[in-house]
């Protein structure tokens, strides 16, 4: 193995440091000040150079985020300083009270101040620091014992790795809140659906499902975030004044890397108190992350250390949340949806009401079990809750409202829609269809296919695929690559022009790389981020179809359940039909194909292009000037010389021509990737 030379290490700590400094700009400033390829250069500088001299790795370098090997469990660890909850206040009065209260225990205090703070809705986590390096992350538990999960902590790009001072203190520990953003929530739900899985109720049990993954790759791919609001510093010497303050204390959060919430304020009375809470209550509905209340703490250290806590509390700070978005309502039916993976689901129709400043007629009732649970009746009252302000869920029932004669609700023995019979697994709580045919399924099917993140057919939205499917010219989403003009001409809500554009949208999903392909198949749990590991580790179909369960499972990422999902799925017999079909159809099924239809832009200097329609943004003239500069040749007539034929909207016989010369088409992104193959790129390690 080679020594590093000084220089060496030293470039190693100029590398991190530098990573360090763009990283905290982006993720926690906001305000990014390094190019994306430059970050990326720089980070695969570094990673050469921690392959090279493997004993140079530190757990706080900028690598570390990516995620490690899987953990079999995590254990359990007792915190130094119990991780308390919050007392909580409903409104003001409650409030007042709690304010009488403290001062009884501190009837000196005649000038106090408080600061308020949102309260944010995530999980609570408290991190330890020693020598200014991130050494331990753990979960609240049940406040005296919480979970360790510094992998996962590790991946929060917004938590410093290492504190932002020159003369760390030996140990510090800062608590804060993990938390999802409302945007990434929705996202992970949305990959959960399509991967046909029980979908999280809120941002919080989303994170707290996530911190508690035992992949921390898993969680890397979360972006979860985080915002700071203890500090624990006992009497140790700083290189900065020490806070006196709650105020203080967020501010040197703040000086030493961490995220800190902007929207603290010092309120010196019950009234200002009063004003904050009220006004975030129309605010936070704008805010990108969910807020269930707001956290008012005594500003004063002193104060706060001779209040001290009870057995359960602070007697420093108090939650003042927010009533609950939960109103009562009827059931008035209860149907059953059919989806993608046959799951049986049961929706609760409601007598319209309004939660959260929107109305809810409709709320999941998940399945069998949690309708045994509530003892959800038709006729009946009930709770519901817009639980993370997007999912409405019926909460509880309210028996003493029950109208006579209503009968338990049972799930119906065959399937609503196909009348085939359903199977609950054993063990697992969702009842299923599983006739491969039945038309829900494959309606499900055919929009996952043609979804955004699978082969992206613009244009193939519900309307289409349910016509489609009832009109039976579609038995499977191979047949969609045999579909003529005239037939697709002749549904409902679809002129001439627009049945051109979705022929066009659909042969150019032949281009769609062998990853969104595999994602596309819907094949349970493999949503895209798995998608993208497999196709990685197994880059043509044959492969990935003939690859043993042990083989399967030992990728890195891919646990058991998924492993037997991915192989139990070559094995039906029309799911291997459906694989030669496609190859027919001249889909993406291997890596390779696809770097063959995308050369470099070197090579483009002997490509002749031809551009026909309307592109999304680029005018003609612009699309012309680009692959000139690449080096290609731009004709206006397609012939058999033609490599590429550029398809925009409304693209006319130009099109045409060159499906019957069999030439390769690129719509504008397609175009865009070519000509510049690194556009765009991310950070390295951010994947999804
Ligand atoms: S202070 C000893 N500040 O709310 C008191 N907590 O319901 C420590 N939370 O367990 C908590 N935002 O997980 C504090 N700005 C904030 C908060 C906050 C959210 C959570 C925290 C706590 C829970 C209590």
């Amino acid at each position: 193995m080679p020594q590093a030379t000084p220089e060496v290490k030293q470039r190693i700590e100029e590398l991190r440091q530098l990573l360090q400094r763009a990283s905290y700009a982006y993720y926690v400033l906001d305000n990014p000040v390094m190019e994306d390829a430059v970050y990326d250069q720089l980070y695969r500088e570094l990673q050469e150079l921690e392959t090279q001299y493997p004993e140079l790795v530190t757990p706080e370098s900028p690598t570390q985020r990516v995620g490690e090997q899987p953990a079999s469990q995590f254990s359990s660890v007792r915190h130094n300083i119990p991780l308390y909850s919050l007392e909580n206040a409903f409104n003001i009065e409650e409030f007042a009270k709690w304010q009488e209260r403290w001062q009884r225990y501190a009837p000196s205090q005649k000038e106090f101040a408080y600061v308020c703070e949102l309260k944010i809705d995530g999980n609570a986590l408290a991190l330890t620091y020693e020598n200014g390096v991130l050494v331990r992350g753990v979960t609240r538990g049940d406040g005296v014992t919480g979970e360790e999960i510094t992998q996962n902590v590790r991946t929060i790009r917004s938590i410093p790795l290492r504190l932002h001072v020159d003369q760390p203190p030996d140990v510090v520990e800062v608590r804060g809140e993990a938390f999802l953003a409302l945007d990434v929530f929705e996202q992970i739900n949305q990959e959960r659906e399509q991967a046909g899985e029980q979908l999280f109720a809120n941002p919080r049990n989303s994170a707290a499902g996530t911190l508690r993954q035992l992949d921390s790759r898993v969680v890397a791919s979360r972006r979860l975030d985080f915002f700071a609001y203890t500090l624990h510093l006992g009497s140790q010497q700083l290189e900065v004044a020490p806070p006196q303050s709650q105020w203080e204390a967020l501010e040197l959060l703040q000086k030493l890397g961490f995220p800190v919430n902007p929207h603290r304020q010092v309120c010196a009375s019950l009234q200002e108190v009063q004003q904050y809470y009220e006004s975030w209550d129309l605010q936070r509905r704008s805010l990108p992350y969910m807020t269930d209340g707001v956290v008012v703490k005594l500003n004063s250290l002193t104060l706060q250390e001779q209040l001290g806590s009870t057995q359960k509390f602070p007697r420093w700070a108090i939650a003042l949340k927010y009533p609950a978005e939960e109103a009562p309502t009827r059931v008035e039916k209860i149907t059953i949806n059919v989806g993608r993976t046959g799951a049986l689901t049961p929706l609760a129709h409601l007598q319209p009401v309004q939660l959260a400043g929107t109305t809810v007629q409709r709320a999941t009732l998940h399945n069998s079990d949690f309708i045994a649970q509530l003892d959800v009746r038709v006729g009946d009252t009930v709770i519901v809750r817009k639980a993370g302000e997007i999912i409405p869920e019926v909460v509880r029932v309210l028996p003493e409202l029950r109208p006579y004669g209503t009968q338990p609700f049972q799930m119906p023995r065959d399937c609503p829609v196909c009348h085939q019979p359903v199977v609950r697994p054993h063990g697992e709580a969702v009842t299923r269809c599983l006739n491969t045919s039945c038309p829900a399924i494959l309606k499900g099917a055919l929009t996952h296919w043609a979804s955004r993140n699978a082969l992206d057919i613009n244009g193939l939205g519900e309307k289409i695929v349910e016509q489609l499917v009832d009109k039976r010219v579609v038995s499977s989403v191979a047949d969609l690559y045999d579909l003529t003009l005239e037939q697709l001409a002749s549904l409902e809500r679809l002129g001439k022009k627009s049945a051109q554009n979705l022929l066009v949208a659909i042969a150019n999903s032949q281009n769609q790389p062998w990853s969104r392909v595999l994602y596309g198949l819907g094949i349970r749990h493999i949503g895209s981020v798995n998608a993208d590991i497999l196709a990685q580790k197994f880059p043509t179909v044959e492969l990935l179809a003939g690859a043993s369960l042990a083989q399967i499972e030992g990728v890195y990422g891919i646990g058991p359940e998924i492993a037997q999902s991915v192989c139990s799925w070559f094995q039906v017999p029309s799911n291997q039909t459906l694989i030669a079909r496609l190859k027919q159809a001249r889909v993406q099924l291997s890596a390779q194909n696809l770097t063959t239809t995308e050369p470099s832009s070197q090579s483009l200097s002997s490509k002749t292009f031809v551009i026909t329609g309307t592109l999304p943004t680029l005018k003609r003239d612009e699309a012309k000037q680009l692959i000139q500069k690449a080096g290609g040749k731009v004709t206006n007539t397609v012939s058999s010389k033609t490599d590429y034929l550029v398809v925009g909207e409304d693209a006319g016989s130009k099109l045409e021509k060159a499906q019957s010369l069999g030439i390769s088409q690129l719509n504008q992104a397609q175009l865009l990737k070519l000509l510049a193959p690194r556009q765009g790129n991310n950070y390295p390690v951010e994947k999804g």
